[in-house]
C-alpha cells in the first residue's frame, strides 16, 4: 500500500512546515553550481504544495530564506531572489490551478524592491484562493520575529494602548508574523541535518518532528505522505499522561 493510502483524513496536521534543506549539497553531487539546486528544488515545492493541498491539508509553512542566510555570498543570494521572481511569476498558475492562497512571514522589507513587489502580486492574486495556504518563509528568523513582537508590544504598553497583565500566550501570538496561522503540528526537515536553523521557535513548542535524509530536489508527495503516516502514529500528549490521552 502506497503511504497515501495509509494517511487517516480524519487525523490530518492542519499546518505542515518544513525546512527544505540540501540544495547546495544536491547540486554538488552532480558537479553543478549550488544555484542549480535551487532551480530543481522548485519542482519539490510544486509537488508538495499540490500534495498537501490534495489530501486536506489547511497550512503549508516552507522556509525559503533565512535570515542568517543574507550571509551567503552576494551571487548566490542574488541567484536566490532572481529564482523567487521567476517562480513567483510561473507558479502562479499552479496556485490558481489549486486553489491555493500565497502567503508570506518575515522580514520582507528587507527583499530587494522587485522580489517584494512579485511577491506581493502573487499574494494579492491568489488571496480568494481557500483550499490551502501556502506560506513562504523569507528573510524571516524567530529570533528576529520575537525580538520584533516584544518591541512593539513595548511601545503600545508605553503609550497605554496595553498594560503588562495584557501579556499573555494569545496576545503575544498575535504580534508574531504567523498572527491568525495556527501552530504547525508537523515540521519536516529535508537533508539529514537535525536542528531547527531560528525557524518558528515560538510556533513549534508542540510540534512533533520529522527529519528524513532526502535533499530538497529529491522530496516527492509521497515523501510527504510519508512523513504524515509517521505523524499519525505518534501519540501527542502535551504534558500529560498516555492513560489521560487514552482515556479521553
Ligand atoms: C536550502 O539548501 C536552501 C536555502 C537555504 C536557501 P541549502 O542551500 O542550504 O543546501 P545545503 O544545505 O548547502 O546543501
Ligand atoms: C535553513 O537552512 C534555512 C532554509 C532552509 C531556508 P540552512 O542551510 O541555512 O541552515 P544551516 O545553516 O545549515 O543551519
Ligand atoms: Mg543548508
Amino acid at each position: 500500500m502506497n503511504f497515501k493510502d495509509q494517511i487517516d483524513k480524519s487525523r490530518l496536521p492542519e499546518h505542515i512546515a518544513i525546512i527544505m534543506d540540501g540544495n547546495g549539497r544536491w547540486a554538488k553531487q552532480r558537479g553543478r553550481l549550488r544555484t542549480f539546486g535551487h532551480s530543481s528544488g522548485v519542482k519539490s515545492v510544486r509537488e508538495t504544495a499540490e500534495g498537501a493541498a490534495e489530501i486536506g491539508i489547511k497550512y503549508l509553512t516552507l522556509y525559503a530564506f533565512s535570515t542568517e542566510n543574507w550571509k551567503r555570498p552576494r551571487s548566490e543570494v542574488n541567484a536566490l531572489m532572481t529564482l523567487l521572481v521567476k517562480t513567483l511569476n510561473k507558479e502562479i498558475k499552479t496556485l490558481h490551478d489549486n486553489n491555493i492562497r500565497l502567503l508570506a512571514i518575515g522580514d520582507l522589507k528587507s527583499l530587494p524592491d522587485n522580489t517584494f513587489k512579485e511577491l506581493q502580486y502573487a499574494i494579492n492574486e491568489t488571496a480568494h484562493h481557500d483550499k490551502m495556504a501556502m506560506v513562504l518563509a523569507l528573510s524571516y528568523s524567530s529570533r528576529w520575529e520575537i525580538v520584533n513582537a516584544a518591541k512593539i508590544i513595548s511601545e503600545k504598553v508605553q503609550k497605554g494602548e496595553l498594560t503588562p497583565d495584557d501579556i499573555n500566550n494569545d496576545l503575544f501570538s498575535s504580534y508574531l508574523t504567523t498572527a491568525n496561522i495556527p501552530d504547525p503540528e508537523l515540521l519536516i526537515r529535508t537533508s539529514g541535518e537535525y536542528r531547527i536553523s531560528n525557524f518558528l521557535l515560538w510556533q513549534i513548542a508542540y510540534a512533533e518532528f520529522y527529519f528524513t535524509p532526502k535533499l530538497w530536489p529529491d522530496f516527492r508527495r509521497e515523501d510527504l505522505f510519508e512523513a504524515i503516516v509517521d505523524f499519525q502514529k505518534r501519540e501527542r500528549r502535551f504534558g500529560k499522561t498516555s492513560e489521560q490521552i487514552v482515556s479521553k
